[in-house]
């Protein structure tokens, strides 16, 4: 889809606010072209940078990325290394563009236990990017909502334990306030390449009402059309929040 027939398709009043991405199918890409799956990684990165682009270019406001799961660290030793490496790329490489380009980084995930210079690193770009406005790249890293649930819900029992929060006042809300990211809104539209369709572990309580586009691409291949497509395909539907009325976004 070009520009000129996204302005019509998508106007800003009803692009989404925020959207989250499992960028799946790396290793599947690369095992069909007869490559080791670590060029699909590679070429996944690739990916990541055209959809940055795409994101602020079109008005979205937070761009949510799974980029390693708690899950991952089962991996092979040779890929998680790999993996690990293209996320110290990716920020020594793309940080001072992605600063210049007004994009504010956050992390979400469990820090305890990187690697001491992933973590500086993690840090480094979300302090120099700290004040930017245009678009929010939230990095989930070494992430997993199960994990991320469980480590608000140590909080809140903490507060509770110290008396500063009773046990009947541990609402939702409450609740959803000791979430890694909890100032960011919720994801109104949740894409997962590669054909799969499940969350694996990835905002399970952020996703309460987004709406979920499975494409039959693996990541490799995404870019601004097939963010759009599933833009498209978000506006065509009904977002009922629980209730009867038709809404709009959050
Ligand atoms: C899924 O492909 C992708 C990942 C596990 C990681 C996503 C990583 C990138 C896009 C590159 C790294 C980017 C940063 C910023 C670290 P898969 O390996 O599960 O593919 P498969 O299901 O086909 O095997």
């Amino acid at each position: 889809m070009s520009e000129a027939s996204l302005a019509i398709a998508v106007p800003p009043f009803d692009v989404p606010r925020h959207v989250a991405i499992i960028m799946d199918g790396n290793g599947r890409w690369a095992a069909a072209r007869g490559l080791p799956r670590v060029e699909g990684h590679r070429r996944g990165v690739e990916a990541l940078r055209r959809t940055v682009r795409a994101a602020s270019d079109i008005g979205i406001s937070v761009l949510t990325i799974f980029s390693f799961s708690s899950e991952n660290w089962s991996r092979p030793p040779a890929e998680v290394r790999e993996l690990m490496s293209l996320l110290r790329r990716f920020i020594r490489h793309d940080l001072a563009d992605l600063h210049r380009s007004h994009v504010r980084v956050r992390v979400i995930g469990e820090r305890e236990g990187l690697d001491p210079d992933i973590a500086a690193l993690l840090l480094e770009a979300e302090e120099l990017t700290r004040e930017n406005e245009r678009l929010t790249l939230v990095v989930a890293f070494n992430y997993g909502a199960r994990q991320e649930i469980a480590r608000a819900a140590q909080r809140v029992a903490a507060e509770v334990a110290a008396g500063r929060l009773t046990a009947q006042g541990v609402t939702a809300e409450v609740l959803g306030r000791y979430l890694d990211a909890s100032d960011l809104p919720d994801p109104d539209l949740i894409i997962r390449t590669s054909g799969e369709q499940r969350l694996s572990n990835f905002l399970l309580w952020q996703a309460a009402y987004s709406e979920l586009v499975f494409l039959p691409i693996y990541w490799p291949e995404f870019d601004r059309a097939a963010l759009e497509g599933a833009i498209v395909e978000y506006r065509r539907r009904e977002r009922r929040f629980g209730g009867l009325a038709a809404k709009t976004g959050s």
